[in-house]
């Protein structure tokens, strides 16, 4: 079994879902820079798990995390701090749809880990922030700039540069989140998520997610080009058979991801 840092991996076959949580007690689930490592190869092979359909990241004891193990910053060598955003996009590369679960703080590389997320259900306790001004440093592992794209540069700035923590209220107001619970319904809220995107097509999923991250910030044409594409590979696709006969025949359709 691989060693993880700080993390653990819970696989529910029969549902189809991979948990990853975060967990460092006492330390409010601190992310080091070898467990930025290991999720990211955590992702990729979940990404390549067939048993799999979704995957959701969550922290444990009330806090999703506090972010970046900050002491080991001044020992890390260069070339790792100028690379953290590769593995902090581990989420976004994955085929599979990915859930944040997000209850208490969810700072600086945990936030920047749920921006690479395809979903963000928090509780209503939930904080986000980026606090690494404070430290005399910037958000490293895309925060500056997926956070921009997420809420606009305005607010942004008031985030990054003024470290204002933004509550679960502003972040659903915002289109941040896409759901707010009391956190005794978090669990709930997930799993009704989880069970949604397990019914449907895992390799339209996947086309979807790749269309929709790999040209929100292209041209149009380029994006409607491949949006064409992909509409095109997935017309072979058995699922897309099924989708269209089950609705023909009035029958829920079962998707087997080919
Ligand atoms: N890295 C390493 N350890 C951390 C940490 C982090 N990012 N965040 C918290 N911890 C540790 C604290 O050092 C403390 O450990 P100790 O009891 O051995 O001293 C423990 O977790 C609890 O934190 P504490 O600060 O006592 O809790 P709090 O409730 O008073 O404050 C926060 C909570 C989140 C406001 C505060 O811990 C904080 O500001 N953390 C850093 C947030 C940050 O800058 N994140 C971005 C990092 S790049």
């Amino acid at each position: 079994m691989t060693e993880h840092d700080g993390f653990r991996i819970e696989r529910d076959e029969g549902r189809g879902v991979a948990t990853i949580t975060l967990d460092v007690p006492g330390k409010l689930n601190r992310v080091s820079l070898a467990a930025r490592r290991q999720l990211a190869a955590a992702f990729a092979e979940l990404g390549d798990d067939q048993a799999v359909r979704t995957v959701v990241m969550t922290g444990a004891g009330g806090a999703f995390t506090a972010g970046g193990d900050i002491a080991s910053f001044l020992t890390a060598p260069v070339d790792e701090m100028t690379s953290l955003a590769f593995n902090v996009a581990a989420p976004e590369r994955c085929p599979k749809p990915v859930i944040a679960r997000i209850e208490g703080y969810c700072l600086g590389v945990g936030f920047e880990l749920s921006l690479a997320c395809d979903f963000r259900i928090c509780s209503d306790d939930a904080q986000l922030g980026l606090p690494e001004i404070g430290l005399g440093m910037i958000p490293g592992s895309g925060g500056t700039q997926r956070l921009a794209r997420l809420i606009g540069l305005s607010r942004a700035k008031d985030v990054i540069m003024r470290r204002k923590r933004i509550s679960a209220e502003d972040a659903l107001a915002w289109g941040l989140v896409s759901e707010v619970v009391p956190a005794a319904e978090l669990d709930a809220a997930v799993d009704r998520v989880v069970d949604e995107l397990g019914a449907l097509s895992p390799v339209a999923l996947a086309m979807a997610k790749r269309v929709l991250n790999h040209v929100y910030d292209a041209p149009l044409h380029v994006g409607l080009d491949l949006e064409g594409i992909a509409y095109g590979v997935l017309k072979s696709t058995d699922d897309f058979r099924e989708g269209v006969e089950s609705f023909v025949e009035k029958r829920p359709p079962k998707f087997e991801g080919r």
